[in-house]
């Protein structure tokens, strides 16, 4: 991201299209990074007075659209009362999270092991710690949530939590990057629905505008990240990247449901049902579509990889990539322009 670092990382191949100048590349992240950081000096919540705690969390209200619960429209689904449902969508909140937690762990981390040697002048160093003070403040307000949910303190499977660890170990940043997008996509969708459908329960509705609006900065800086950053890493760094993304990617699906939810609330082949569910593996492949077609534009999904894309469940039903690019430009400009107030 810096300029010391990206030197080091010069290309060696020659791109298939013309690459605009390093300057330009980083005068982008530079002036995203100048206008998010405005942004959140604008908007920006606190965890304990932009939440009403005192609204008990119980099950007066569906915590998450009946549609966006991994076992919507399963057999167990089916054998639900609406009572069993709403239940069901609190502990599913509690599970989200703490996988919120989880990932929003694991992108701290990598952020700040990215800034250890980045110069505090430079303009992304200044968003990027501030990025890492909402992602703070998000898991307190998911941690908060927890504590007053009345379900376990779920955590992520073991296996998953043993994969982040090692994701930690060898992940190159922006490589890192490409998972750390796939969670706060995948996510966004969730808690645009969340905030969006009426009659959610209102704390729960709450978070996920506050996450929303929050998330909206660090996609549209991740994306613009990448779209500067990949083109410049070595043959190497880009292949063992394109190798390893859809296993990081297939790991953040992967956090979306919990075994321990269904142990807990006694539903034998829940969580095999939930996880094999094609309503809920569509959505999430739905729901990845932007990122997707963003990888296709930059190459890491190309006629090589697309097949363990593919076999992973982690494309669309249809996923062009010759409408890639046209497609993730509006929306990135989009999001740009509703982020940074452009
Ligand atoms: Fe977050
Ligand atoms: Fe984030």
């Amino acid at each position: 991201m810096t300029g010391a670092t990206t030197a080091t990382r010069r290309s060696r191949d020659a791109p298939t299209r013309p690459p605009r100048s390093s300057a330009t590349r980083a005068s982008t992240t530079a002036a995203i990074a100048t206008r998010l950081v405005e942004a959140s000096r604008r908007k920006s919540f606190d965890p304990f007075n932009d939440v009403d705690w005192s609204i008990p969390i119980d099950d007066s209200a569906f915590h998450i659209p009946p549609e966006f619960l991994p076992l919507y429209g399963t057999r167990p689904w089916k054998d639900m009362s609406r009572r069993e449902r709403i239940t069901y969508s609190r502990h599913e909140c509690a599970a989200l999270c703490a996988t919120g937690i989880w990932l929003e762990n694991i992108l701290m981390r990598l952020v700040l092991r990215h800034l250890y040697a980045a110069p505090a002048d430079n303009e992304a160093h200044r968003y990027l710690l501030v990025e890492v003070a909402d992602e703070c403040r998000h898991s307190t307000m998911f941690g908060e949530y927890i504590r007053r949910a009345g379900t376990p303190a779920y955590r992520p499977h073991r296996l998953l939590r043993l994969a982040g660890r090692l994701m930690l170990a060898t992940a190159e940043t922006t490589a890192g990057f490409i998972s750390i997008l796939a969670a706060e996509e995948v996510l966004d969708v969730n808690n645009r629905a969340m905030m969006n459908t009426p009659g959610i329960h209102p704390v729960a509705a709450t978070m996920a505008r506050i996450h929303v609006i929050e998330e909206a900065r660090h996609v549209a800086f991740a994306r613009t990240y990448l779209h500067d950053e990949w083109p410049r890493l070595d043959w190497l760094s880009r292949s063992r990247g394109a190798v390893l993304a859809p296993i990081y990617v297939k790991g953040t699906v992967e956090s979306l449901t919990n075994p321990a939810v269904y142990r807990e609330l006694g539903i034998p082949g829940g969580w095999r049902a939930a996880r094999s569910n094609p309503h809920h593996r569509q959505r999430v492949a739905g729901d990845l579509r932007s990122l997707t077609d963003l990888l296709a534009e930059l190459d890491v999904i190309n006629r090589w990889s697309r097949p363990a894309w593919s076999a992973l469940g982690l494309l669309p039903a249809s996923s062009p990539v010759s409408a890639a690019t046209r497609t993730t430009r509006a929306r990135t400009t989009g999001r740009l322009t509703q982020v940074a107030g452009g």
